[in-house]
Formats: C-alpha cells, sequence, structure tokens
C-alpha cells in the first residue's frame, strides 16, 4: 500500500483510540510510537520518498504522530483522574451506611402525652422507682389490708439479702408515688405530669409484664371540679386520637380518688360503630381518674377545705396499642430491632 494510504488509514485508528485501563494504553502507545512501532515505521518509509512528494507527506506524518500523542496523552490524564478520585476515598469506612437509630414507640407516645398535657400548663415531675410503702399506698388512703399491697402485686425489696422480713421498701406500682412527693413538697396550685416505670407482680403474658409504664397527672387549685376534669381529658383525647373522638366516662374506684371514675374512648379502630377490637361495643378503656381524696390531700398537708383537685392515670404501653396496634406487650421490652425500625419514620 502506498505510504499516502497507510498514513490515512492509521490516522483514522488513532482517532478512535480506546484503552480501558493503563496497561492497555501502554499497549497502545508502544504499538503505534515506540521504537517499533507503526507510526515509527512510516517515518522510516519516508526515506524512500521521492524529493517532490516529501513535503506532502511529511506534513501528513507530521500530524499523525501529533494525533497519536495527543490522544495517549488525553486517555492517560483521563486513568490518572480515576486513580486520584480513589486515593481520596476513605478506605476505613464500613461498606454499609450507617443505620441511624429510632426511637421507642414508648418514648414517641410518652412524648406525644407530655406534649398535649403541657399545652394546657402541665408541667413534668420525676420520682424515685425504689419507693417506701407511705409514698406508694400510706398517703394515697390505702387501707393497711388492702388487696393492692399484698405480695401479689407489689415487688418488695428485702433490706437483707436472702432474709424475707417484713419490709416497706417496694418497687413503685404507680406514678402516683411522685405524686404525693409532689403534694407534701410544693404548694398548690399544682400541675403535674407524672411519666415513669411501674413494677407489678405478674405473670409475664402479651397482655402483662411485670413492669409497664405509666403517665398520671395531678391538678390541684381553688374550685377545681369534675367538669375540669372531664374537660382535659377530652381536649387529650381529640389532641391524642383525632378530632372526632368522643369519651364516657364509668364509675369506679380507686382509694385515693372520690368519686373515681374509669374513661373509654369511642373505638378508634371502627369509629365507634363496632368492631372486634372493642368487642362490639364501640368504646375502649383508657384511663383511670378522680377527684383527689380530701383524706389523700390533708395526708399531703393541704388543707382540703380551701383545695380540691383532680387526677388521672395511663398505661402508656395501653396508649401506643391503641395508636400502632401493637398486640404483644412483650415487643415493647425485648429490643428486636425489627420491630423497632417500623417506628423510623415516626
Ligand atoms: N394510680 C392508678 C393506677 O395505677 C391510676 C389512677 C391515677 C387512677 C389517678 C385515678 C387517678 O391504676
Amino acid at each position: 500500500m502506498a505510504l499516502k494510504e497507510n498514513i490515512q488509514s492509521l490516522l483514522a485508528q488513532v482517532e478512535e483510540l480506546k484503552a480501558n485501563n493503563a496497561e492497555e494504553l501502554e499497549a497502545l502507545r508502544i504499538k503505534y510510537l515506540s521504537k517499533k512501532g507503526e507510526i515509527t515505521a512510516l517515518f522510516n518509509e519516508f526515506r524512500n520518498v521521492p524529493n517532490d512528494q516529501k513535503r506532502e507527506l511529511g506534513q501528513m506524518l507530521n500530524q499523525l504522530r501529533q494525533e497519536a500523542e495527543s490522544r495517549i496523552n488525553a486517555l492517560r490524564e483521563q486513568f490518572e483522574e480515576a486513580a486520584a478520585e480513589t486515593d481520596r476515598l476513605d478506605l476505613t469506612r464500613t461498606p454499609d451506611p450507617i443505620a441511624l437509630g429510632t426511637r421507642h414507640p414508648l418514648s414517641l407516645v410518652r412524648e406525644e402525652i407530655e406534649d398535649i398535657f403541657s399545652r394546657i400548663g402541665f408541667t413534668i415531675a420525676q420520682g424515685p422507682e425504689v419507693e417506701d410503702d407511705k409514698h406508694v399506698y400510706g398517703m394515697l388512703n390505702f387501707a393497711p389490708e388492702h388487696p393492692a399491697r399484698d405480695m401479689q402485686d407489689t415487688f418488695f425489696i428485702e433490706k437483707e439479702i436472702g432474709v424475707q422480713k417484713p419490709t416497706d421498701v417496694l418497687l413503685r406500682s404507680h406514678t402516683s408515688s411522685v405524686q404525693t412527693r409532689v403534694m407534701t413538697s410544693q404548694k398548690p396550685p399544682i400541675r403535674v405530669l407524672c411519666p415513669g416505670r411501674v413494677y407489678r407482680n405478674e405473670a409475664i403474658s402479651a397482655r402483662a409484664h411485670c413492669f409497664f409504664h405509666q403517665v398520671e397527672g395531678l391538678y390541684i387549685d381553688k374550685n377545681v371540679s369534675f367538669a375540669d376534669l372531664r374537660e382535659a381529658l377530652l381536649y387529650f383525647s381529640k389532641e391524642m386520637f383525632g378530632p372526632e373522638t368522643k369519651i364516657r366516662l364509668r364509675p369506679s374506684y380507686f382509694p385515693f380518688t372520690e368519686p373515681s371514675a374509669e374513661m373509654d374512648i369511642s373505638c378508634n379502630i371502627c369509629g365507634g360503630t363496632g368492631c372486634s377490637f372493642c368487642k362490639g361495643t364501640g368504646w375502649v378503656e383508657i384511663l383511670g381518674c378522680g377527684m383527689v381524696d380530701p383524706n389523700v390531700l390533708e395526708a399531703c398537708g393541704i388543707d382540703s377545705k380551701e383545695y380540691s383537685g383532680f387526677a388521672f392515670g395511663m398505661g402508656v404501653e395501653r396508649i401506643t396499642n391503641l395508636k400502632y396496634r401493637v398486640k404483644d406487650l412483650r415487643l415493647f421490652s425485648e429490643n428486636d430491632v425489627r420491630f423497632l425500625r417500623q417506628f423510623e419514620s415516626c
């Protein structure tokens, strides 16, 4: 083939040069530009070209060599940039994206309850989980022989390990103990919310656990009435479960309140028409409440002729169950990430 055509065909090849890595690129350089390369070979041929063609072919050859060099240099730069990019990677990082933890559903719901009541002036009060009989029962008007103090419900703490003597140190079975502490240390008006963990000696099953969480509330001032209690609880229920929610109060008994009631909300699953969750009644129970018994106020040093108050208490697990349909209580304390991850977006 004449030199001119060889130059043209190599020029076409050079314009299309491709390499996947530095080794392939070096092979191309050797193929075209090394001492034994194809372009170098054409330069050797050039020596035999007749003088009248030297000018034209010389220019073409130079152009070919320049083209090959610049194409190979451009490819080399590409590989060098990619290599620099790799150098910047932090290879000590774990290969998987770092997973963020999730809030525990009980914390989410407890905080929501706290938020709702803080909007009507309640502040948070806390107290010890290891308590004495006086604060958990005595000052709350429990008769000495009241069955709730029985070993069946309350975890008593032995003063000496292994020695079972009568003791008044126990794990609190409700956060009403925080209310007695607040009433004895603060003067009315009092408006507190007492969230916390409580303990009861129950066999663990899907529906009962030996510990769970409560939020109790206490409001003491002059002229506090049962209507105030009802209004506060209606406000809470609508905020928590939606504006359509209705409430009803059924008479009940607690030693520390008189009158006492249990409160139901219209079933938030069927809207009150009746379903398997509310056992066809359209109502679900969510809390206990009542007007603070004058005996309790007096035991805590508050004049029951001047002041009155209401109290209520609810289980956080129960509210969480209604909001998120967690059927088995045990899931709350097992820390199974597959369960907890479901609350990622909450
Ligand atoms: N302390 C009660 C319980 O643990 C709940 C309650 C609180 C009821 C305040 C009435 C008033 O069951």
